[in-house]
């Protein structure tokens, strides 16, 4: 790649960003006044990284918003410092009212995690959707078409991140307090840009195994 090609690439962004601000600026000349003031999102976005599923722009939203964390395949792993902070500022500080984990058919990651390739140190993670393979393994391997197990291991995957964060001390506390936290699962399908509604959690009643209620004191 020559040196001007890689110019015109990064240069777009900064002209981009100038018509960005002209144009939110152009309607409401108090815009990012506004918005520097403070952020009160309702939303807890987790997703995948994939360029095509940005949180804002499928949703028809705008910056303020959606709190959003993203990662290959939109995992929720107990271990993950990253995504605990995160989710611990956006349920105790921010007090989101929804937490959405979103797949999107098509996922390299839920597709490298079928295969027995290694891919280097993201195999440590992929590990992760493995496990939800070998948990369903019977209901996929009944999809002999390849695209169609992989769209069902991203649905399942979804579903078991949802339950993931129903398991956390986090989640768990927040509904303790009465507080109406609601976590849906969506799958969003990158050939006509529509979301499908999965699962919803919205207390530890359900579906959540008794070994991973926590009980509080106060
Ligand atoms: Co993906």
């Amino acid at each position: 790649m020559s040196k001007s090609i890689i110019d015109e690439s990064y240069n777009k962004l900064i002209r981009g960003n100038k018509l960005f601000s002209d144009s939110r600026t152009f309607n409401d000349p108090e815009y990012f006044k506004k918005l520097s003031l403070g952020q009160k999102p309702d939303y807890l976005w987790i997703g995948c990284s994939d360029s095509r599923v940005p949180a804002n722009e499928v949703t028809n939203t705008e910056s303020g918003e959606i709190f959003v964390h993203r990662n290959i395949a939109n995992l929720v792993v107990h271990t993950d410092f990253n995504l605990m902070s995160v989710l611990e500022y956006a349920v105790n500080v921010l007090e989101v009212k929804h937490i959405i984990v979103c797949g999107h058919y098509g996922c390299g990651g839920v597709r490298a995690a079928m295969t027995n390739k290694t891919f280097g140190l993201v195999d440590k993670w992929l590990r992760n959707i493995k496990d939800v393979y070998h948990r369903n393994q019977n209901e996929l391997e009944q999809i002999m078409d390849i695209d169609k197990r992989s769209d069902r291991l991203t649905e399942l995957n979804v579903m078991q991140q949802v339950k993931n964060l129903a398991e956390t001390k986090i989640v768990q506390k927040a509904w303790h307090q009465g507080r109406g936290l609601v976590i849906h699962g969506w799958v969003y399908g990158m050939n006509n840009g529509l979301i499908t509604e999965l699962n919803t959690i919205h207390d530890n009643k359900e579906d959540l195994p008794e070994i991973y209620r926590y009980e509080f004191e106060d």
